[in-house]
C-alpha cells in the first residue's frame, strides 16, 4: 500500500519538467519579509491545454524545532484554454507560476508541492536560514 508521500515525484527541475522551482534568497533577517517565486517548467515547459496542465502548486514552510509544517499559501490554475467551443480554443491559459511574500522568526525549510492533472504530485523543498 505505501502512503500518499510515495506518489509524490522528486527530481532536478533542470531536468523533469513538473518540479516546482522555489526562487527566494536563501538568508533572511528575523521578521522581516522576503518574496517567493514558485512556478512549475522554468527549465523545461510544461504542457498548458485543457487536457495536460498544473492545476495548483501549495507551498509549506517547517521552522527548525517546530513538530509541523505551515501552510503558506496555496495557488489554484484554474484556465487552460477551456471554451463552449471545445478544448484549447479559450483565450485564456493561467501559467504555473505565482509569486509570495512571507516573513519568519526562524530557520526553517520551504516546501513547494505541484499537481500535473496527468502525472500526478511533485515536490522540492529549500532551506532558508535566518541570519
Ligand atoms: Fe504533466
Amino acid at each position: 500500500m505505501g502512503s500518499l508521500n510515495d506518489r509524490i515525484g522528486r527530481a532536478d527541475w533542470k531536468k523533469e519538467k513538473h518540479v516546482p522551482v522555489i526562487e527566494c534568497p536563501s538568508e533572511v533577517k528575523a521578521d522581516t519579509m522576503f518574496e517567493i517565486k514558485v512556478s512549475v517548467g522554468k527549465e523545461i515547459a510544461h504542457p498548458n491545454t485543457t487536457a495536460h496542465h498544473i492545476s495548483w502548486i501549495q507551498l509549506f514552510f517547517h521552522a527548525d524545532g517546530e513538530k509541523f509544517a505551515i501552510q503558506v499559501g496555496e495557488f489554484q490554475f484554474s484556465a487552460h484554454g477551456e471554451a463552449a467551443e471545445g478544448p484549447d480554443t479559450g483565450p485564456v491559459y493561467t501559467h504555473p507560476s505565482i509569486g509570495t511574500t512571507m516573513k519568519t522568526k526562524k530557520s526553517g525549510k520551504l516546501y513547494a508541492i505541484s499537481l500535473c492533472n496527468i502525472h500526478g504530485l511533485w515536490e522540492s523543498e529549500m532551506e532558508i536560514k535566518v541570519v
